[in-house]
């Protein structure tokens, strides 16, 4: 199902019974943060929240705020239409199927134009709900005026996540730039600092698009257009966060998701088009070489990141709804919201990751290991040193590259019951022998290497030890109880209760 609007995905949740309505008022400033922490940390991820009147500076908002949307596996099933994610990982399948690629290029650009084919192309429209509302900024009138009578970023109601935040942050921001040079688009989610009233950090880190494309512009030292849309089809949010290959355009891939194109209007200051349906539009720019200290931010680490220099997005737009719902989220200690989202994002694209490993059987990144620090795969293993094999191509896989520790696994091990993968860990390991160790770039956020943006991952192969991987002992038998034991037992025990 393609969502019309935020709204109407707010509805769908409501109508299943996953949405929860809080009417009082309640402060932006770490109250909306506590209570979303609680939700998020009770059994399945809890519901999703909508606070009907936020608070922003002792005022309550016109905005609504919407949180908590896709953190559960139900909801982000629901964000995407579908009844459950792994509909999406077999259409994929199929698309890769039907002419199997021989190495993972190859089977991204099938997988583009198995998208292109089933109709997913963004259409261009006129004009959109997104622009119902527009307030152009011009930074002479604000400057002569008291900025309380002006619409500003003040109006929205962001949240300050930690006590010791830096500031209010943008945390669901789909951020749209262009490549200068070939014209092709990018949507990421890169959370935004609120300076002032019409300033912002952007915090795209190193490794991804949006900083690729800033480069760029760096180079030619132009003024780089920036929009970033709230709001809208959680399809486009979801796919803005995914970790699809640079060129893998978001809006075709949330068009797939949705099954229907995406609707994109021209921005009204800039030469970015977003989509026609989104809840709010920050047009404006980045600067070339123009930077600013941003943070701390309580982090998905669970830890704040200290403060660091980082591009300024300056608005010179911001146009909206007229019933728009400001959506956000908020990271920190596991399980939360970006919990869900990154496990959607490993199921869905578990077909590819097969594609490119036969022996792979199943994935997770369990949520302790916040996204990058911890995977546990399963694999049928045929030869020596297979699971080593495995974890380097995992490392240099896009974003794979960030995790810390790998854990392989045989296929009898389920690698989502992080019990069973602990007691192979410990059972099947001798530490000298089975484990390897890595440079590798690193995580931006992660404090822990020494220095930032590199450090060490290390590998743990877990499985049953092979002639030829210097085992010189037998390997033992897994305890099993025989099947016809087991229906006994099952008998008896449905008497006895
Ligand atoms: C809630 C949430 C917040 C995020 N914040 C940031 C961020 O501030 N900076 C960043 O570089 N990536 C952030 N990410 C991760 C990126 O959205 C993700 O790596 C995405 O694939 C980047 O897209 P790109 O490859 O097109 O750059 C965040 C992800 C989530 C789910």
């Amino acid at each position: 199902m393609a969502y019309g609007s935020f709204r109407h995905f707010l509805e769908t949740l409501e109508q299943a019974g996953e949405l929860t309505r809080v009417a009082d008022p309640v402060d932006t400033n770490l109250l909306i943060t506590e209570w979303a922490d609680r939700e998020m940390k009770s059994s399945g991820g809890g519901k999703a929240l909508l606070f009907e009147q936020p608070v922003v500076d002792g005022k309550i908002s016109k905005f609504p705020v919407a949180i908590n949307t896709m953190g559960s596996r139900n909801r982000i099933a629901t964000a995407l239409g579908r009844e459950s994610i792994e509909e999406i990982a077999q259409e994929i399948q199929l698309i890769l199927k039907a002419k199997p690629p021989t190495d993972l290029r190859e089977g991204w650009s099938l997988l583009k134009q198995g998208i292109h084919l089933l109709h997913a192309r963004p259409k261009q429209v006129k004009d959109g709900p997104c622009q119902e509302v527009v307030h152009l900024l011009d930074p002479s009138t604000l400057n002569s005026q008291p900025s309380t009578s002006v619409f500003s970023l003040r109006e929205i109601p962001i949240l300050k996540c930690w006590p010791n935040d830096g500031g209010r942050f943008i945390t669901l921001p789909n951020v749209h730039t262009r490549d200068p040079e070939t014209g092709a688009r990018n949507v990421g989610v890169y959370r935004m600092q609120v300076f002032d009233e019409r300033t912002t950090a952007m915090h795209w880190q190193v490794h991804k698009v949006g900083a690729r494309h800033g480069k760029r512009y760096y180079e030619r030292n132009e003024r780089m257009p920036v929009a970033v849309t709230l709001g809208g089809d959680p399809a486009l949010s979801f796919a803005a966060t995914a970790p699809l290959p640079d060129g893998l355009d978001e809006i075709l891939f949330a068009g797939f998701l949705r099954r229907k194109s995406i609707e994109m209007v021209q921005c009204k200051t800039i030469d970015l088009e977003v989509p026609a349906n989104v809840d709010f539009v920050l047009e404006g720019y980045v600067q070339p070489g123009e930077m600013r200290p941003e943070g701390p931010f309580g982090d998905h680490t669970g830890y704040y990141t200290a403060v660091e220099d980082y591009p300024v997005f300056h608005l010179t737009t911001i146009t909206h709804r007229r019933d728009a719902i400001y959506p956000t989220t908020i990271v920190g200690i596991p399980p939360m919201e970006d919990f869900y989202i990154g496990d959607a994002a490993v199921r869905i694209f578990l077909p590819v990751f097969k594609m490119n490993f036969p022996e792979l059987v199943d994935m997770t990144l369990p949520a302790e290991g916040v996204f990058h620090n911890l995977v546990f795969v399963s694999i049928r293993k045929q030869y020596p040193y297979q699971a080593f094999k495995v974890m380097h191509g995992l490392w240099g896989m896009g974003q794979m590259m960030f995790s810390k520790y790998i854990v392989v696994v045989d296929e009898d091990c389920d690698v989502h019951n992080t019990s069973d993968v602990l007691f192979r860990l410990c059972a099947n390991t001798d530490p000298a022998r089975d484990t390897t160790v890595i440079k590798n770039p690193s995580d931006s956020l992660d404090h822990a290497p020494s220095e930032q943006n590199i450090g060490s991952h290390m590998g743990f192969d877990a499985t049953r030890k092979l002639p030829g991987e210097n085992y010189h002992r037998q390997w033992p038998e897994l305890l099993k109880m025989t099947d016809e034991a087991k229906a006994l037992v099952d008998a008896l025990q449905k008497k006895t209760r």
